[in-house]
């Protein structure tokens, strides 16, 4: 099995980080992998935000998030501590951004586990990024105007380890000749 292959047979979501932070050469890696990914015609227009484990803006979208839910804290925030949280937005007009944000946001997920080190994909936050508060994200996030939120992946060292889900060919599949 080659080192791709063997990234995406054994990624699998992390949902525990240690608090050791990530080298910068380890962030420039991974938004690179985001940035490199394909775009639909070309476009490029994911757009990356780097965000430190722990910064305030993450809490307040936590906190709308449970707000939204009507619910107090749980156990976890929504990035389970990750020391690092990539938030992908893209153009909000383009009819492929949600597929290139995911594409890159997988390229994230498998260059993390080549590196070593866990990754979570997290969409729950989509509702409190894109409710009331939707301005006010956007700009502490640096959103290029006209962008919205699509995808984030939290990257860390892996405090938990998860066997990689089972795969079936049998519903999931069909051959044609
Ligand atoms: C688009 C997308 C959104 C996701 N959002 C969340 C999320 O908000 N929180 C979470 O804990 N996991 C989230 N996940 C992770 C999935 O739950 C996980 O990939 C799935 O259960 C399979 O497990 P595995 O990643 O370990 O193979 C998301 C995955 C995808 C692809």
């Amino acid at each position: 099995m080659n080192d791709v292959l063997r990234a995406i047979a054994e990624r699998s979501s992390t949902r525990g980080y240690t608090k050791e932070k990530l080298t910068d050469e380890e962030m420039k890696t991974l938004i690179d992998a985001a940035l490199q990914s394909p775009t639909a015609t070309n476009r490029q227009e994911i757009f990356v935000t780097a965000v430190d484990g722990g910064t305030p803006i993450l809490g307040e979208i936590e906190a709308e998030m449970l707000r939204q839910a009507g619910k107090g804290a749980g156990a976890h925030n929504f990035y389970y501590e990750a020391p690092a949280v990539f938030i992908l937005s893209g153009e909000a007009g383009f009819r492929w951004t949600a597929v290139d944000a995911g594409i890159a946001a997988q390229s994230v997920a498998l260059a993390a586990e080549s590196m070593g080190l866990g990754s979570l994909i997290i969409g729950c936050i989509k509702g409190a990024m894109q409710g009331e508060r939707e301005a006010d994200f956007a700009k502490a996030l640096r959103f290029p105007e006209g962008y919205a939120f699509q995808i984030a992946v939290a990257v860390g060292h892996k405090a938990t380890e998860k066997t990689p889900h089972a795969v079936s060919f049998d519903d999931h599949v069909a051959f044609v000749k």
